[in-house]
């Protein structure tokens, strides 16, 4: 990995430490995102990546046998561990491109994280999910839709395709920011070997299911 992604990345990873505690405040008036989720196939054990303030680890752990939530964050695994007491979820802290999985699952769940990895690591990151997949398994997925462009600082020149973000109290950070239409999803997964069934909700976010092929 080039120097300016290593630090691209740790930038990511620093904003979202940060953007903790006042990270919910983007699922004021999103209660539309629940029935999306609540359509997806999760069953069995759920390993859910990225999980952030566990927004959806609760929502997993009452369909799934177990969930396995892992985020670079300890400020969000803190926040998502509170809101999962006396369910069964384990918690590991970790840096999902370097992180390798120890057990198959049923599901593999990410919620707004697959547009926040960048090209060059986007291949190494779906085999890392193959890995994660027991073979009948399948990967649920939601994310922000290319319309979420307009929206978004876009910085050119960066590593990666990137935007700036800001917090509450003005500090400002560069985080990957990859801006897909379901078909351009679809496609890219499809050379990787993965059949997608990926869907615009609401105008402005991804859903879908992804399960690997044969090859
Ligand atoms: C947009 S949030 C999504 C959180 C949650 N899935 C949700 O839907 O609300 C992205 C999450 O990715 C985490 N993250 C960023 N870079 C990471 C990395 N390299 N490895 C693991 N987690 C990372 C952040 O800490 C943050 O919790």
């Amino acid at each position: 990995m080039s120097h300016d992604l290593d630090a691209l990345l740790a930038e990511q990873i620093a904003y979202y430490r940060a953007r903790a505690g006042e990270y919910d405040e983007i699922y004021a008036e999103r209660e539309m995102l629940d029935t999306l989720v609540g359509q997806l196939p999760i069953s069995g054990d759920v390993l859910e990546l990225a999980c952030g303030t566990g927004r959806w680890t609760p929502v997993l752990a009452g369909r799934a046998r177990s969930v396995t939530a892992v985020d670079a964050a300890p400020e969000m695994i803190a926040i998502a561990r509170d809101r999962v007491r006396g369910l069964p979820v384990e918690f590991v802290t970790a840096d999902l491109f370097g992180w390798r999985p120890t057990r198959r699952y049923d599901t593999v769940f990410f919620g707004f994280w697959l547009s926040h990895v960048p090209p060059a690591l986007f291949e190494a990151f779906w085999s890392t999910v193959r890995g994660a997949l027991h073979p009948a398994g399948r990967v649920c997925l939601l994310d922000t839709s290319d319309r979420e462009r307009e929206v978004e600082e876009v910085l050119p020149g960066e590593s990666a395709p990137a935007a700036r973000r800001l917090l509450n109290d003005g500090r400002q950070y560069r985080v990957v920011k990859l801006f897909y239409t379901p078909q351009e999803l679809t496609a890219r997964l499809a050379g990787l070997g993965w059949s997608a069934d990926i869907r615009e909700a609401d105008g402005q976010f991804l859903v879908g299911t992804a399960v690997p092929g044969s090859a």
